[in-house]
């Protein structure tokens, strides 16, 4: 591989596609990562043929110890200038009515191989001083306090886990700005609304019946610009950004408040 190399997570659907393509647009080499080979192998032919990338195929099944090892012992070994850790699925169930495994698998997918994952590529990144990792979450990172409805599913482990990408991702931004020596690498958290792939067809939703949802493309195309523009928190459907600085301030407004050793009166 001779040109920047990025590596994209479930890769073989919807919006790790379109994160693959426009990175083979704009000139990478690129590591694919899902469980469905057949998938993958036409998409790195395809990019062969339309980009001239160089793109290595790897399955693994980021639910399972196994596959997260793989993929972080990839991503420890190759100079990455970009990742995307974008693989996910919804498993929207009442909490009680969960299946145990799609609760694991979920906090596996959507949390242990991010952490991992990230783990491995930055300290090169942090070497090298370039780099960039987006986290895929989701709009529903900010839904906690929103209650189920017509619009809203049941979706407690995986808000949950969204919610983790966002705070892990922010966290993680400013501590690479703290000092001159792990400044130059950027790390984002991308939130969308609802996307037009197969992730509602995964769960057996009738799709017909859905709200209009944004292109996976778009979505891929608003990552990348925002990451360009230092953006740490990228809501590609959110026209003024100045409303996340709101969720900032309410946040810092609360934390000196309350880090004090004094019981709040409604408790004594
Ligand atoms: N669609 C939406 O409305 C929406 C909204 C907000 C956020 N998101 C987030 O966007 C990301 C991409 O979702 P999408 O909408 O593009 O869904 P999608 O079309 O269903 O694609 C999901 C991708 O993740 C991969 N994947 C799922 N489980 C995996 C596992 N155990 N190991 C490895 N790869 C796995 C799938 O590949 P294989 O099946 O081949 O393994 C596929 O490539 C997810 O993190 C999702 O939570 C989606």
């Amino acid at each position: 591989m001779s040109r920047p190399i990025a590596l994209v997570t479930g890769a073989s659907a919807g919006i790790g596609q379109s994160f693959a393509e426009a990175l083979a647009r704009e000139g990478h080499d690129l590591i694919v990562v899902a469980r469905r080979r057949d998938r993958l192998q036409a998409l790195a032919d395809r990019l062969a043929a339309e980009h001239k990338s160089n793109v290595q195929v790897l399955v693994a099944d980021l639910a399972t110890d196994a596959g997260i090892e793989a993929v972080a012992s990839r991503a420890a070994s190759t100079p990455l200038d970009v990742v995307i850790n974008n693989a996910g699925f919804g498993g929207y169930r009442p909490f009680v009515e969960i299946d145990p495994k799609v609760a694991d698998d979920l906090v596996a997918v959507h949390i242990r191989a991010v952490v991992r994952v990230t783990r491995a590529a930055l300290p090169g990144m942090v070497q090298r001083e370039r780099g960039g990792i987006v986290n895929v979450a989701s709009l529903l990172a900010f839904s906690g306090s929103l209650p189920p409805n017509n619009f809203l599913p049941f979706r407690a482990v995986y808000a949950g886990a969204k919610a983790f990408l966002l705070t892990f991702t922010q966290a993680l931004a400013g501590e690479l700005a703290s000092s001159p020596a792990t400044s130059k690498v950027r790390v984002q958290v991308c939130l969308p609304g609802i996307v037009k792939t197969e992730f509602h067809e995964v769960q057996g939703f009738d799709t017909s019946k859905m709200p209009p949802r944004m292109s996976p493309d778009d979505v891929a195309r608003a990552s990348l610009a925002g990451l360009n523009m230092g953006e740490i928190v990228c809501v590609p459907a959110l026209e003024d950004p100045a409303a996340l600085q709101t969720v900032d301030e309410a946040q810092r407004a609360v934390f000196p408040s309350a880090r004090i050793p004094i019981l709040a009166s409604r408790y004594r």
